[in-house]
């Protein structure tokens, strides 16, 4: 079996990681991949927007199964233009990739199938947004309709924030299109909780549950990222809130998606917040998280080949889907700035790994045979064990014995969850 993935973050390695305990793969090919992966699969510096680029990569190459993992592929269409030349994919098509595709176009579906999420107004000119938010109240969510690189949504918390949000997004075009419409959106409190599970479009199977932190400093502070550090399982997300989000949220967002004739076969990915009123829906990705891949996917029993096209064939069924019921820490190690300004090209020392001990990497080049950092979240330091409090423990332990110059990490990834635990 020879497969391809498009993609090339921690989230990729992660997949890819799992895709090769399975034996039937021969052969795995990631466009455009990263440094690190070079270390385990060959790269071809191919973009994941580039979809021609894949395609004719695919016609010349023998590929068995394609896994399309980041958001702007998938919206673009890349695993419509696969199928059609007749390779079989793990992904959504563009149609149903608009439920991440698009906020404004996921927020009709669920007002119309009564799927709990945030209130909100859509607006498609500036002056509408602005004389909305002079009389709202504070604070809301501005959030640009299109892909933004996990950037479109702004928290303000009174009208000059919110007036700057708006000409960042529909004046001054920071996100191009994706801000030619906004929402703006009624501010959820709760703990926040990621869900990302394997549809056929029939069958959805949730896996194990995780928690992002997405902002840059201790304590959530700072600005936000694409996430620096996750765990699962999510201690807020328990049994009871479970059936809830299966009964209330995934089951009729999937047959919702059917009704509309944009059957979700791939990873669908509920961001939840667990607000007083029940879980809500503050966003759908149309993939795997990144870092919750990082967390998840090590903690899966079963073969990820299987379940994935089990999911492409419509054969999906629960028990396929195996997950321990230990726990995953991911700690990210960024360059100094992010997600601001940093400098690359630091060289890279990784240690030897042990068992329950995963190094993911994300943005690392390789440079005359090392491995140098090439991007602002540079790797994840992932441990497994029985228990969460182990797991951030080893995921630090390891973290610490990996070096470059101008490396930062959150020293608090897994707090807020081992107090949940503890009762606090
Ligand atoms: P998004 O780009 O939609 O994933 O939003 C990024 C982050 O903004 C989320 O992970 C939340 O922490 C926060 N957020 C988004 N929407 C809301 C909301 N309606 N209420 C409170 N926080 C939100
Ligand atoms: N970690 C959130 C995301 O992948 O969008």
């Amino acid at each position: 079996m020879n497969i391809l993935v498009v993609g090339g973050g921690g989230r990729e390695h992660a997949v890819i990681r799992s895709l090769k305990k399975n034996k039937t793969v021969e052969k795995i090919w990631c466009l455009p991949g990263n440094g690190g992966i070079a270390r385990d699969v060959e790269c071809v510096p191919v973009k994941a927007t580039d979809i021609e680029g894949i395609v004719d990569f695919a016609k010349q190459h023998p590929v068995d199964f394609a896994v399309v993992t980041p958001d702007d592929p998938l919206v673009l269409g890349c695993v419509d233009r696969l199928e059609e030349i007749g390779v079989p994919c793990f992904g959504p098509r563009a149609n149903a990739a608009i439920i991440e595709g698009s906020k404004i176009f996921s927020k009709h579906l669920m007002e119309k199938y009564h799927i709990p999420t945030a209130k909100s107004m859509i607006f498609d000119s500036s002056d509408a947004a602005l004389g909305y938010l002079r009389d709202c109240e504070y604070p809301v969510v501005v959030k640009a309709d299109g892909l933004a690189l996990g950037k479109g949504a702004v928290i303000v918390q009174n009208f000059g924030e919110a007036e700057k949000a708006v000409r960042d997004m529909m004046v001054d075009k920071i996100f191009g299109e994706s801000g030619s419409r906004i929402l703006v959106e009624e501010f959820l409190v709760g703990p926040e909780v990621s869900v990302l599970s394997f549809t056929d479009g029939k069958t959805v199977v949730p896996m194990v549950s995780s928690m992002d932190h997405k902002r840059a400093k201790d304590h959530d502070e700072g600005l936000n990222t694409g996430g620096m550090g996750t765990v699962a399982p999510n201690p807020f997300y328990t049994k009871k809130v479970a059936k809830e989000c299966m009964e209330r949220i995934f089951l009729p967002t999937v047959e919702a998606m059917n009704q509309e004739g944009r059957t979700f076969r791939g990873c669908l990915y509920f961001g939840l917040m667990l607000t007083k009123a029940g879980p809500k829906v503050i966003e759908y990705n149309c993939r795997f998280g990144d870092p919750e891949t990082q967390v998840v996917l090590p903690l899966l029993k079963s073969d990820l080949l299987t379940i994935m096209q089990a999911c492409r064939n419509g054969t999906l069924t629960k028990d396929m889907v195996e997950f321990s019921d230990g726990a995953a820490c991911c700690v990210i190690l960024a360059s100094e700035g992010y997600p601001l300004r940093y400098e690359t090209g630091f060289e890279i020392t990784l240690p030897k790994t042990k068992e329950g001990e995963e190094i993911f990497i994300a943005g690392a080049k390789c440079k005359d045979g090392k491995l140098v950092t090439g991007g602002g979240r540079v790797l994840g330091a992932v441990a497994t064990a029985q228990s969460l409090e182990e797991a951030v423990k080893n995921a630090y332990a390891l973290a610490e014995n990996i070096h470059f110059d101008n490396a930062y990490m959150r020293r608090d990834i897994g707090l807020r969850a081992l107090k949940a635990l503890r009762g606090e």
